[in-house]
């Protein structure tokens, strides 16, 4: 048998992680020797963590809040998805050299066309500018969406258009989470995403979005999964739209990660099964 190869969750905090369970999971279905921890590293010590992950010989990492950006300086290279995200969520060991990938956007855009279709030539309006909306933002516009991006913090909006038009030479609309400048907004546009943290437990009550501003021919994605069913997503039921929950691009980062790891097709049913499994006991 090969020898044992170790991957590991770093963040803080790691606790209720959905990955060492889907992970695992995906490792025995392939009979890999592999397996799979999650370990807390406070901010002050992620550089220490990162030289003892070399030192140990730690076949490869996912990276989650508070150290995707911080931890680009420890790395040896980028793949163009973390460099155009700045950020990175998944870190390759190739034979001691570190190089860091961000599979957030390509995960969150394969479960969106899995269940809306091709977002080629949709009008989308995407709500936030943080780290993972910024990773979503740019698999978008490379798919070929129309993309407006909405966030409290109108220049961090601002920034990321600027980003994209200078990066993939795409000119974006921007604007604020204004109430009735988002329902102007939604009356023409396709689908909506939700890449900020509101609705996120312990604030769970809060959307930025009620169904009255939105139509039931929307497509509502929330990428939030603590809780599953969102108030945003209760809103959109009511509203007649289609919705879609966090989860499934929280698989789809992680097998990405997978296959980035191991070179072979992640079991994308078995990582659902045990992400789903474990959803109701970790975060309901
Ligand atoms: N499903 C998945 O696989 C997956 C993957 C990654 C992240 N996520 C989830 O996505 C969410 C965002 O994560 P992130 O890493 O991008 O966080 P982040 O970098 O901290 O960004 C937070 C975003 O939320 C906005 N925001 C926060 N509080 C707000 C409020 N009260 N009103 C309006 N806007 C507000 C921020 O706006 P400002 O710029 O104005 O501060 C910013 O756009 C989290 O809930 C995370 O769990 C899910």
């Amino acid at each position: 048998m090969k020898s044992l190869k170790v991957f590991m969750l770093i963040g803080d905090p790691v606790e209720g992680s959905l990955s060492p369970v889907m992970m695992n999971a995906a490792f025995r279905a392939l009979k890999l020797n592999h397996a799979y921890v999650a370990v807390r590293v406070r901010e002050k010590l992620l550089g220490d963590a990162i030289a003892g992950a070399r030192r140990m010989g730690i076949a490869g990492l996912n990276v989650t809040i508070p150290h995707k950006i911080a931890v680009m300086s420890f790395l040896d290279a980028l793949d163009e998805s973390a460099a155009l995200a700045g950020a990175v969520n998944t870190i390759k060991n190739s034979r001691g050299r570190l190089v860091g990938f961000n599979t957030d956007g390509e995960g969150a855009l394969w479960n969106l066309e899995e269940k809306a279709g091709r977002v080629k030539g949709k009008r989308v309006l995407l709500l936030g500018a943080g780290g993972a909306a910024r990773a979503i933002a740019f698999s978008l516009v490379k798919a070929g969406a129309e993309l407006t991006i909405a966030n409290r913090t109108v220049s961090r909006a601002e920034e990321l258009a600027s980003l994209i038009e200078q990066k993939l030479g795409k000119k974006l609309e921007v604007m604020s989470t204004d109430r009735a400048e988002l329902k102007r907004a939604l009356a023409g546009v396709e689908i909506l995403i939700n890449a900020t943290s509101v609705g996120m437990r312990p604030r769970e009550n809060e959307t930025l979005v009620t169904a009255e501003m939105m139509h039931k021919n929307l497509v509502v994605y929330d990428i939030v999964y603590k809780p599953l069913r969102t108030r945003l997503l209760r809103e959109a039921e009511k509203a007649g739209a289609v919705t879609i929950d966090g989860l499934g691009m929280l698989v789809r980062q992680g097998a990405l990660a997978f296959e980035i790891w191991t070179g072979k097709r992640a079991p994308i049913k078995v990582m659902e099964a045990a992400a789903r499994g474990e959803v109701g006991k970790v975060v309901g």
